[in-house]
Formats: C-alpha cells, structure tokens, sequence
C-alpha cells in the first residue's frame, strides 16, 4: 500500500540563535511539518521553548509558494490543557500530549479540537498503548517515541518497531485517517525499516539540523522511503 510520507524536522536541534532563518532553510530544503518539541523541565528534565516561540515562527512556516506548512507541537509539559489553547492561539495545527501528563485525556483531546487543531497522543517507549482504544475517535495523530523525551541526538530503541506495527494494525483496522509519527533517533539509515514497521511521519532532529546540507538530508531519507 503506497503510504504519503512525510518529514518533520525538530528544531530541539536548530540553532536556537538563528530560528527564523532555520525554519525558512529546512521547509526550503522539504520539510513536510515542523516539529515543535516542547519541553518544560517538570514532566521531562529539559526546558526548551513556549508558545509565544511558535507565535513568532508561525508566519514564517511557509514554502516559498505562498502553501502554510503545519507546526506539530509534542507537548512533553505537566499539566497540559492550558499550554495546550496557548498553542492553539500560537498558531500550532498539530497538538500531541502524553496521556499520563494530562488527568483527563478525553477531555484534553476535545478540548484540542475544540480549539481549531488537531489532536495527538504521544506514547513514550515503556508506555502501553490500550488507551487509545477509547479515544480513536478523536486522535488524528499517534506519536511513537523511540527515544525517551527531554533530548535530541539519543538512539533509536529497537523496541518501538513492535509498537509502531500493532499501532499500525490497529489503525488501519480502524479506518481512520489517523497519522502515525515517530520520534527520536531517526536517520537515514533506518527511517525505511521504521517505514516497513508502519510509520508515515517522522520527526528528525540532530539528523537534519546536525548536518550541512538539510536539502540532501531529506532527499535521502525519501531516497530510503521510496526506495523498492
Ligand atoms: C525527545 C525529542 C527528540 C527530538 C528528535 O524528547 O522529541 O526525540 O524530537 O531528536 P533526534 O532526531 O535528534 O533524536
Ligand atoms: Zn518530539
């Protein structure tokens, strides 16, 4: 079954110096979604950046002809609904959260979609998945992380492969037009077997923003996608 893949560079791996200008130079290079990893140094060991960040880069997340490209915010925060509608307001499209940050993840998710985006859960790599079968109606994305969160440039967990497989048995037996992203340790020599495990969206942080050319980056990893 032919798949729409799709790259979501992290700019956790950007030059926080020079943010605007590495969010023009990655969608330039192809990047189908900008990955927004958003730490608060309480549900993970890391502070990264807030939604008044996403405000200013919103307007500069566009190709250059003139197509808005989606911001994915992986809220790795506790608690997580008001963090949540401030990115909303920011500007964001996508909104992942961890189940086990939010006391309500129904309700979390309603309340995502309620505010104009759309909703994801975030599954870290010891994490069951059992949950998401009472709430598939409401989740547009699913996001597998195949590193535990708070820090680009970590290796990819072997594990996560069999997770991805039976999320995606799960969602195609559903019949919904959920996403399925992977997070964390993603390169270019193994993005295909993540693919082949069922994944259609991967975020990619130190392996893009750790390299020179972002355009050849991403050319081979949808090299590696495409290939037969
Ligand atoms: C972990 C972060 C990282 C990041 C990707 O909390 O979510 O997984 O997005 O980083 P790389 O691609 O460098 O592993
Ligand atoms: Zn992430």
């Amino acid at each position: 079954m032919s798949r729409r893949y799709r790259i979501a560079p992290s700019i956790l791996s950007a030059d926080f110096a020079r943010l605007g200008q590495e969010l023009k130079a990655v969608i330039a290079a192809g990047a189908d979604w900008i990955h927004f990893d958003v730490m608060d140094n309480h549900y993970v060991p890391n502070l990264s950046f807030g939604p008044m960040v996403c405000q200013a880069l919103r307007q500069h997340a566009v190709t250059a002809a003139g197509q808005r490209v989606p911001i994915d915010v992986h809220l790795m925060v506790q608690p997580v609904d008001a963090l949540a509608q401030a990115f909303a307001e920011a500007g964001a499209d996508l909104i992942s959260f961890h189940p086990d940050a939010s006391g309500h993840v129904d309700r979390s998710l309603q309340a995502i979609k309620a505010a104009g985006c759309q909703a994801g859960l975030v599954f870290n790599p010891a994490q069951p998945i059992e949950l998401l079968e009472w709430v598939l109606d409401k989740v547009d994305l699913v996001l597998v992380m195949s590193v535990n969160p708070g820090f680009g440039g970590q290796s990819f967990i072997d594990m996560a492969l069999r997770k991805i497989e039976r999320l995606r048995r799960m969602i195609d037996a559903s019949g919904r037009d959920i996403r399925l992203e992977v997070d964390g340790g993603i390169k270019v020599d193994n993005i295909r077997r993540v693919a082949d495990a069922g994944a259609d969206t991967f975020v990619a942080g130190s392996a893009v923003f750790g390299q020179p050319d972002y355009a050849a980056v991403i050319a081979a990893m949808r090299a590696e996608l495409a290939r037969s």
